[in-house]
């Protein structure tokens, strides 16, 4: 407001929605959205995912979507996993969030080492470059690993649509930011591209409970999709 010299929030509201004012709009949701992830984040969940993979059946390797992605570590995390269990057969991940500056950060893929303090040294070691010099401090993930994922900015609240549909969704630390007729909204989009018996991972702060019937519990923060409705 202070910026635009705009005198209070109305006009600030009117200002962002104009046609034409779409740069302005971006900035506000990047000013406005909550970004803090890091590599390994909830470990149960990836200890829980890497079991999953490791007895996977599927001709193909799953598909995995990360609905909240943030600056990236936790579809990387998931890239490390997967290039665990099927190293170079052919496999994706699908990243994606709103804040178009985090996926810029993601895509860059660079940094501070205190980010992956939860992440296996091995895991460290394998995947990560080491930076010296000016980026003394800092990791930057591996080319390989990086070209596996495809980012691309999608708002949660929006009905999604995928070319094929996924095996498992990690919708993690963001529902708690909507009341609750939009988390049931945004469970409805995002279950419309979950396979049946798909996997869904929520925080472990986030409950499914009052609003979806959906989804059967399996874990803290881990849901079975039952399928649509008949
Ligand atoms: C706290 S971060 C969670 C990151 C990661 N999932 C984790 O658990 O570490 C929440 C992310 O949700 C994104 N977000 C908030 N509202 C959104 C929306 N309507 N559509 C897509 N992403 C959204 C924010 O931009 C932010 O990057």
């Amino acid at each position: 407001m202070r910026a635009l010299k705009l005198a209070n929030f109305n006009a600030y509201l009117s200002f962002i929605t104009k046609p034409g004012n779409e740069l302005e709009r971006q900035m506000a949701v990047d000013l406005l959205t909550t970004n803090e992830t890091y590599f390994y984040r909830e470990p149960k969940h990836f200890n829980f995912l890497q079991s999953v993979l490791a007895e996977w059946q599927g001709e193909k390797a799953p598909l995995i979507w990360s609905a909240a992605c943030s600056s990236g570590e936790e579809p990387y995390t998931i890239a490390m996993l997967m290039a665990e269990a099927f190293g170079s057969r052919p496999w994706h991940i699908l990243a994606s969030d709103i804040s178009m500056r985090m996926l810029e950060s993601a895509r860059t893929a660079l940094y501070p080492l205190s980010r992956a303090k939860e992440l296996p040294t091995s895991f460290l070691k394998k995947y990560c470059l080491k930076g010296h010099g000016d980026f003394e401090g800092y990791l930057l993930l591996e080319d390989k690993l990086k070209q596996r994922v495809q980012f691309a900015q999608r708002n949660l609240m929006e009905p999604q649509r995928l070319e094929t549909k996924v095996d498992v969704i990690f919708l993690r630390n963001v529902l708690i930011y909507f009341d609750n007729k939009t988390k049931s909204q945004i469970i409805n989009n995002l279950s419309r591209c979950l396979k049946p018996e798909g996997l869904l991972f929520i925080g472990h702060s986030e409950s499914l409970h009052g609003i979806s019937e959906q989804f059967t519990a399996i874990k803290p923060a881990l849901y079975r999709y039952k399928g649509a409705r008949a």
